[in-house]
């Protein structure tokens, strides 16, 4: 079995590698020569645990290598991946599929055998379809291609964790002769009992946004419980444990944060509302989890606002965490480029610490003093933000931190910290849907105004 990855970001590396894990000789292609160059050293262009070590195994196996040579890549490949970047257009926010469709053309135009082109990449319902018609036009007369939707539902920063143990596998294309390809493709997951899910493409590309937005809702749901839980007196941890202990709810995707962020959940529920508003059948719910989520991000710049007596001018704020989520240097659609800017605006001198995301959030980010260690993030510091909940900040020496600041404020968006504890060091301490901690040691209700 021989497969090409066409792409190789995120979701075309992890998938790539971990197909050549499953011991199938796999070619990675990318248009990107710096790229290319950059994984034929050795050296990962994203960070995800484990990655690193895993593409070495695989290129020192003989299974795994990378081109930018499309022509060699799909010669001789049963099946050809597409993972190319659908980024939304900046005229209207639409996945911009060109990159999708061009590597179609490109990719069918070299095909000498059967042929099964897959798509990888998120891409809205309908796409699967076109790329049948781009097919059919650019193939050559005496070539059989079928093409299959198969969605990706991994997670960066467990990443290949995900890909190897998936809940389910989904296979969209109407052709028995593809889905054979892809069982084969799957079968060590298949072995392990994988549920897979074969259905038309049109299912398939309506599945990987389903879950995407239902997840995205989920958070937000909690978030607005959150809220409910700060101006009545309830704990929101305590809620989203009993709720999850319900089989029916499940109890994952119920930490109440700063909003969810990131490369997918954005761009999917707003593509999402997107189709559906293009189909005359509105996705209201996801509408309403879109707004609720930019709302929040600018609601936690407020927080921090409020905390310092409802001003931030030359008040300096120190911040820990600005990728997405731990476990990653990717900054797309972080709460932090929302609440960091916020704060600014409001008159705030911004110090920052993120373990990998630094140099990815300076492209986003102005006069911010970026510190090496959290400690010198605290120190001097009238307020400090827990953005992201990198493992490293839940073991700091507290009473270390209390003591270097200029004025005992934290606001922890993750919960990371206990308010028991935030209290005997005499912080002032704001969480999320948790009673707030004031100075004085008296619990307070956050009214939200
Ligand atoms: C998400 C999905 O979880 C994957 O299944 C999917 O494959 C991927 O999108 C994709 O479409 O490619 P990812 O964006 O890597 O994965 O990150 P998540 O771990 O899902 O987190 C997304 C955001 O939700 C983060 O900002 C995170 O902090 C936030 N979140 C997550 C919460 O605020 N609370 C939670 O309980 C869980």
């Amino acid at each position: 079995m021989k497969l090409a990855m066409v792409g190789t970001g995120y979701v075309g590396l992890v998938s790539g590698t971990c197909f050549a894990e499953f011991g199938i000789d796999v070619v990675c292609v990318d248009k990107d020569l710096s790229k290319i160059e950059t994984l034929n050293k050795g050296g990962i262009p994203i960070f995800e645990p484990g990655l690193e070590d895993l593409v070495a195994k695989q290129v020192k196996a003989g299974r795994l290598s990378f081109t930018t040579n499309l022509t060699d890549a799909v010669k001789g490949a049963d099946a050809v991946f597409i993972a190319v970047g659908t980024p939304p257009r900046p005229e209207d926010g639409h996945a911009d599929l060109s990159y999708v469709y061009q590597a179609a053309k490109e990719v069918a135009a070299l095909a000498e055998g059967y042929t099964v082109i897959v798509t990888k990449s998120t891409v809205p319902v309908g796409t699967a379809r076109e790329v049948e018609k781009i097919v059919a036009q650019h193939k050559k007369p005496n070539v059989t291609i079928d093409v299959c939707s198969n969605p990706e539902f991994l997670r960066e920063g467990a990443a290949i964790n995900d890909f190897m143990r998936p809940d389910r596998v989904v296979i969209g294309t109407e052709s028995e002769k593809a889905a054979q390809v892809m069982r084969e493709i799957y079968r060590p997951l298949y072995i392990n009992e994988t549920p897979m899910v074969v259905t038309s493409p049109e299912s398939s590309e309506i599945i990987k946004y389903a879950a995407n937005a239902f997840l995205a809702t989920k958070i937000t749901f909690i978030n607005e419980i959150a809220n409910l839980c700060e101006t009545t007196g309830g704990n929101v941890q305590h809620v989203a444990k009993a709720i999850g202990l319900d089989g029916r709810i499940g109890s994952k995707f119920l930490h109440a944060g700063p909003g969810y962020g990131g490369s997918c959940f954005p761009k999917d529920t707003l593509a999402l509302t997107q189709t559906g508003q293009m189909k005359d059948t509105p996705q209201t719910i996801v509408e309403s989890v879109v707004a609720a989520n930019a709302n929040r991000q600018y609601d936690m710049a407020q927080r921090v606002i409020k905390a310092c007596g409802g001003s931030v001018t030359g008040k300096k704020i120190g911040i820990l965490g600005v990728a997405f989520k731990p476990n990653t240097d990717d900054v797309r659609d972080a709460p932090a480029l929302v609440i960091i800017p916020e704060l600014q605006k409001a008159g705030a001198i911004i110090v920052a610490h993120d373990p990998e995301a630094r140099e990815e959030a300076s492209h986003h980010l102005s006069d911010v003093e970026w510190q090496d260690d959290p400690y010198n993030v605290a120190k001097n510091a009238d307020a400090l933000a827990i953005i992201t909940e990198w493992n490293e900040y839940r073991a700091l020496d507290m009473a270390r931190i209390a003591g270097s600041m200029h004025e005992k404020r934290l606001v922890d968006m993750r919960n990371i910290y206990k308010p028991e504890e935030m209290e005997k060091l005499n912080f002032h301490y704001v969480s999320i849907g948790r009673a707030e901690i004031v100075p004085d040691g008296v619990e307070a209700l956050r009214k939200v105004s």
